[in-house]
């Protein structure tokens, strides 16, 4: 019995582990092996010409897929309850590559607006560019989520958790108003992870991930990768790509030829091969590497910021702090429904003194490390409003939830004493200079 045909009854745990992989029969390596490739020998001339057209599963091009992208494609979907994945170049590449395959020039994309800087700026700039609208409502007014809505919206886009508002999206409401009109609801589950929260639970439809973050966990590499449900209706009218039959598929359409993973196949078979932001090998193995360590680290992740976020809460010179699972943030509730083991390792804290006092704080941290990333196993800070989110203008920055005395915090796995204590000598560089 192979593990890829048992996994899907396995929890997580396992198939963290063992999903996606079958013992490769020639060498028996136990490990997943880097298939560092270019490209596959093919049997014949008409095995090729299937191949190409869709008509045989096997390996073209490493641009289009690849052994060990393969292993960690099946893990990641078996992990998120979906039917299939496709890994590519990073999280951006993730989430320009979902969203083209949905809509074109001329379409719409309806986003919830507390989202990553580079990912609204890719939606308000670039997507502009490609002549794809994206209107961006607060995901929590669900009556505004609805009414940006009309006959050319091809998709709803949100974050699980909002990147830095730490807004927790309610996909279950969010799920039915798309799905009402007849689109995918598209999650990006980066800050989560499915260990934290499975939005196919509550209705998403497809899934993107910055693979660079906790699932690499270790600040190695950058990646990403779209899962999808199978679940969604792309021949309900509001999708002839997926239904009409295309000369270079053999006169078929996608979902004839894919059926419940015609989403993956349209994104790999067009975009995947046409963009070419394909995930080397190399990182797609330590990316495997990292799942199989997920649930540990999230879980040490999150007792840690739990301890950070109590300390920095009775802290004079803290004027408040953002993180959910604190029992007096307004989101508890909505944290105890979608994030109940935790939610997650960011939290965001505002500084006595503004601006000028969360700049000494950050230049006074010693083991905390000052960069423009998340989820790795060291801790990490950043000020959003001049980094992260400095390209937005200051009206587009108060609603994605970012101000001047906010600082953001990665809590990461060093002891919580040790992070504490590098707060807190931070802390007194600021009361000396400022105060
Ligand atoms: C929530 C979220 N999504 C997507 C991305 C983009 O990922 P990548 O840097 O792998 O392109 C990031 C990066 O910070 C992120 O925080």
């Amino acid at each position: 019995m192979t593990t890829e045909k048992i996994s899907r009854s396995f929890n997580f745990d396992t198939i963290a582990l063992h999903g996606g992989q079958d013992i490769d029969p020639t060498t028996r390596s136990r490990a997943v092996p880097i298939y560092q490739t270019t490209s596959y020998v093919f049997d014949d001339a008409d095995y090729a010409n299937e191949l190409f057209q869709m008509q045989k599963e096997g390996y073209i091009y490493s641009r289009n897929a690849n052994p060990t992208n393969t292993v960690l494609e099946k893990r990641l979907a078996q992990l998120e309850g979906g039917s299939g994945a496709f890994a590519v170049s990073s999280g951006q590449a993730a989430i320009t590559i979902a969203l083209n395959t949905l809509a074109k020039a001329g379409d719409e994309i309806v986003a919830t607006n507390a989202l990553y800087g580079g990912t609204y700026n890719l939606f308000a700039n670039t997507f502009q560019r490609f002549g794809i609208k994206v209107h961006f409502v607060d995901g929590h007014d669900l009556d505004a989520v609805e009414a940006a809505i009309n006959e050319k919206t091809k998709a709803l886009f949100t974050e699980t958790i909002g990147n830095p508002s730490l807004q927790i999206a309610d996909l279950k409401n969010l799920s039915r108003i798309a799905h009402k009109h007849g689109i995918p609801l598209v999650v990006d589950n980066t800050f989560t992870t499915p260990y934290l929260e499975k939005p196919f639970d509550f209705g998403a439809d497809i899934i993107v991930h910055s693979l660079t973050k906790f699932i690499g966990g270790h600040g190695t590499s950058i990646g990403g990768a779209i899962v999808d449900s199978g679940r969604f209706p792309w021949n309900n009218g509001r999708f002839p790509e997926f239904t009409e039959k295309k000369p270079y598929l053999n006169h078929h359409s996608f979902l004839e030829l894919a059926k419940e993973n015609a989403f993956i196949a349209k994104a790999r078979f067009e975009l995947g091969h046409d963009l070419g932001a394909s995930l080397s090998p190399f990182n797609s193995w330590l990316f495997i590497q990292g799942l199989e360590s997920l649930s540990l680290r999230i879980e040490k992740h999150v007792s840690n910021t739990l301890k950070v976020a109590e300390y920095l809460s009775q802290h004079e010179q803290v004027e408040w702090v953002n993180y959910p699972s604190l029992k007096d943030n307004p989101q508890f509730e909505l944290s105890k429904i979608y994030l109940p083991k935790g939610a997650g390792s960011i939290l965001t804290f505002g500084i006595k003194g503004g601006l000028e006092a969360a700049k000494t704080f950050i230049n006074s941290v010693k083991l905390l490390s000052h960069v423009a990333n998340v989820g790795d196993s060291k801790s990490l800070v950043i000020h959003p409003a001049t980094t992260t989110h400095s390209r937005l203008l200051p009206e587009e920055q108060l609603q994605a939830g970012v101000t001047p005395e906010q600082i953001r915090l990665s809590v990461g796995l060093e002891d919580a004493n040790d992070i504490i204590a590098d707060i807190e000598q931070a802390l007194s560089v600021v009361r000396t200079k400022h105060f």
